[in-house]
């Protein structure tokens, strides 16, 4: 019998909540329904990340507590990157799993269900560029901030990555496709959308490049705030610089990661960016926009990596004091060529460095947000908060802000920021004084 309720769990980056977001779309216009309990569900869609350790043994514990009680168990399918890299495997590691469809193959989904109804296990790990949004819905329902991939995959090769394995080659979806989708987002309520692509900045159609695009969703009645996210540096153009300081509605905020502060290392890791040319971008991102919020991804312990070369890493914080920033050890990914490199580094020491990089980060974070804390300026309402009356939204600047007001998700308000905390700002309504 088709499942009649299924629930999908997302893990990892944004844009597998994205695909979560579109599957969900898609098996509900199969007539399918969500519950938000995976136990209760007839179909559970394990929508896993294999960007750091781990990751497969997580994705099969947790499949493995998808086993009821009474014995029964749902139909389970693993979608995303781990299913990508594990493909059949999956099936033989874990003899529950039904269904093993990677990141490009969504638009099967409904029909590998029918056919793991039927007793087949379906797995279809191919590549195909851009299959799986033409299989999509029309959006019908959107957060106030909304998703919207625009970019997938990567022809980098970072030496430590494997998302150029698993989601495939660089690929662009087409402009139109885009501005459609921006629009229903919109009319489903979407005030902010962010596009989302491993290399978003790398986004290119017939010669027009992410600038380009952002000028355009500009146009938009009713899109107020627009961001992308993950930028490379290499990718970073004149003419998208120039964008955050002409585009009213891009907000000033860039995630732009840098992985780490050596260029011997930055070599190591096949980045084609140094220190210094990472630091020329900022430098010509601030001044097209001065008050930008900056941040970026580093990773500790990468093979090799000495204590001078950490000790940079530690400088270009300093050098750039970013508003934020995700930091991580090192991992091993099995077939990356970083994984075979020489001189591993303990775990004691990467421990070690992980703990003084993140106390560094979180104090240009507290000073960013202190140095915010009288300012006057726009809050999207996303969500209600702990207390009653209180809400919760985002500043330009991505910080989380909690409001006492009756602003419902969605409503954009006037604030003045009034206090600071190294996660979340204070909000106070500013109130119109009759003339
Ligand atoms: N080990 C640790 N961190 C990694 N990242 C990617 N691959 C690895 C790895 N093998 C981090 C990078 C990247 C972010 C999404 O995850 O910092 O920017
Ligand atoms: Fe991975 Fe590097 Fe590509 Fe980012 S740019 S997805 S870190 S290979």
């Amino acid at each position: 019998m088709t499942p009649k309720t299924f629930k999908i769990k997302s893990f990892g980056c944004q844009m597998n909540v994205y695909d979560g977001e579109r599957m969900a779309e898609l098996l509900t216009e199969q007539g399918m329904s969500a519950v938000d309990e995976g136990a209760d569900a007839e179909l559970v869609v394990l929508n896993t990340c294999h960007i750091r350790e781990k990751a497969a043994e997580k994705a099969y514990s947790d499949v493995g507590r998808l086993r009821r009680e009474d014995g029964s168990k749902p139909l389970i399918a693993l979608a995303g990157c781990v299913a990508q890299a594990e493909g059949a495997e999956a099936q033989r590691r874990s003899p529950m799993i039904d269904i093993v469809v990677g990141p490009q193959a969504y638009h099967r989904l409904p029909q590998m269900v029918a056919e793991a109804t039927r007793g087949a296990r379906p797995v279809d790990t191919d590549l195909p560029p851009l299959s799986k949004f033409g299989a999509f819905p029309l959006r019908r329902r959107a957060n106030p901030s909304a998703f919207l991939t625009v970019q997938e995959g990567c022809d980098k090769f970072c030496t430590y990555c494997v998302v150029p394995y698993t989601r495939g080659a660089e690929i662009s979806r087409p402009w139109s496709d885009i501005v459609d989708e921006a629009q229903a987002l919109v009319d489903a309520g979407a005030r902010e959308i962010v596009l989302l692509g491993q290399n978003v900045n790398a986004w290119e159609h017939e010669d027009r490049g992410l600038a380009d695009l952002i000028r355009a969703l500009a146009r938009i009645d009713g899109l107020e705030r627009i961001r992308y996210t993950t930028s490379h540096p290499v990718n970073m153009s004149d003419d998208l610089i120039a964008a955050h300081g002409e585009v009213k509605k891009l907000m000033p905020y860039l995630h732009l990661p840098v992985q780490s502060g050596s260029n011997r290392i930055l070599k190591a890791m096949n980045r084609s960016h140094t220190a210094d040319s990472y630091l020329a971008t900022i430098e010509k991102v601030r001044s097209a926009r001065p008050d930008i919020a900056l941040s970026g991804d580093f990773i500790v312990g990468f093979p090799g990596e000495s204590e001078e070369d950490f000790e940079a890493t530690l400088q270009i914080v300093d050098a750039v004091r970013y508003a934020s920033a995700y930091s991580f050890k090192y991992s091993a990914r099995p077939g990356t060529p970083a994984a075979s490199m020489e001189d591993q580094i303990p775990r004691e020491v990467m421990d070690d460095r992980l703990q003084r990089l993140q106390s560094r980060i979180n104090e240009h974070r507290l000073a960013f947000n202190r140095s915010a804390v009288g300012i006057e300026t726009e809050v999207l309402i996303e969500r209600s908060g702990r207390h009653d009356g209180q809400m919760i939204g985002r500043s330009p600047w991505l910080q989380s802000v909690h409001v006492d007001t009756s602003a419902a998700p969605g409503e954009i308000v006037d604030v003045t920021l009034v206090a600071a905390g190294p996660n979340s700002m204070t909000g106070a309504v500013r109130q119109e004084v009759a003339a």
